[in-house]
């Protein structure tokens, strides 16, 4: 089965600056999808579109902080602008911060759902009408494995991305009436800014700063795996089958997740 034919089917990325949404960019116009490529780090956007322009591929750069309501309504209307119509969103942008519960103050907490979450329904929303209008179009939201277990260190985190895998599932349900895909991207450890970026706001980045090495992927396996689902739609994307069964098992047994997670965290200096 050929799956969806995806030349000419405009996407906007959030996070497009660095790792998952650069590489997913660079994989969607290698499919033939023009991009709208958006984040804060416009200089890094102009190389991701200089790289898409190079290899024949139409890209835009869109400065954009994906917790401000009004820059992510005009995402959306300038890919509509630049490519007559939008098709896709890709809700990638998102940043990760280690420490404890009771370390964490309300704002920071409140930070970190406005970019990973809200940064999301902010991009989303003003999509919609588009793609309602035209009968068709794929949200994608790129939560995480741990969306699925509430992780020691990273509960605020943890949270966000089971807010989007939450949200994902309600609205595949809520849009596919309307012609309307709606994904959850769940990848394990990628190989990207984002430790570098977590130990930058935590006081402690004990775990994020050990992740070990055999538990990494490169982005362009979660670009891989985004194009997939986007040629042939499905509910959720996991780029690590054990990593999913293990996670599916942890929810069946909570006690022994317990344990094991405690073993976990002292192993790894926590
Ligand atoms: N790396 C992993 O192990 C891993 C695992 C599971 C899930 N994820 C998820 O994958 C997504 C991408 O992360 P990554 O691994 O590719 O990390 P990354 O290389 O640090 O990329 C994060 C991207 O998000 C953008 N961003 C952060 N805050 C933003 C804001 N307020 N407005 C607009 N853009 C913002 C950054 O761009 P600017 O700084 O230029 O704005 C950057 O392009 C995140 O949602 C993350 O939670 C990552």
């Amino acid at each position: 089965m050929p799956g969806i034919p995806l030349e000419g089917l405009p996407i906007a990325i959030t996070g497009a600056s660095s790792g998952i949404g650069r590489a997913t960019a660079i994989a969607c116009a290698r499919a033939g999808m023009p991009v709208a490529l958006a984040a804060r780090r416009v200089e890094k956007l102009g190389h991701a579109a200089a790289e898409i322009a190079a290899m024949g591929g139409r890209a835009i750069v869109v400065p954009c902080d994906v917790a401000n309501k009004a820059e992510c309504e005009a995402l959306v209307e300038r890919t509509v602008e630049a490519f007559g119509s939008i098709y896709s969103v890709f809700a990638n942008a998102g940043y990760g911060v280690e420490g404890p519960v009771h370390e964490m103050s309300q704002a920071a907490l409140r930070d970190i759902f406005e970019v990973n979450f809200f940064g999301s329904i902010n991009c989303i929303t003003p999509a919609l009408p588009h793609m309602r209008r035209a009968g068709r179009g794929h949200i994608l939201f790129c939560s995480s494995c741990l969306s699925k277990i509430g992780t020691p260190y990273f509960a605020a985190y943890s949270a966000t991305k089971a807010a989007q895998d939450h949200f994902a599932r309600a609205m595949r349900h809520e849009l596919a009436p309307q012609g309307i895909r709606v994904s959850s991207v769940h990848p394990i450890g990628t190989r990207t800014e984002f430790f570098e970026q977590t130990a930058g706001r935590s006081d402690n980045a004990a775990l994020a700063l050990r992740t070990p090495e055999g538990f990494l992927q490169p982005p362009e396996r979660v670009a891989r795996a985004v194009v997939a689902c986007l040629r042939r739609p499905r509910g959720e994307v996991w780029t690590s089958l054990p990593i999913r069964v293990g996670l599916g098992l942890s929810i069946m047994m909570p006690r022994l997740t317990d344990v094991a997670l405690r073993w976990a965290m002292r192993r790894r200096g926590r």
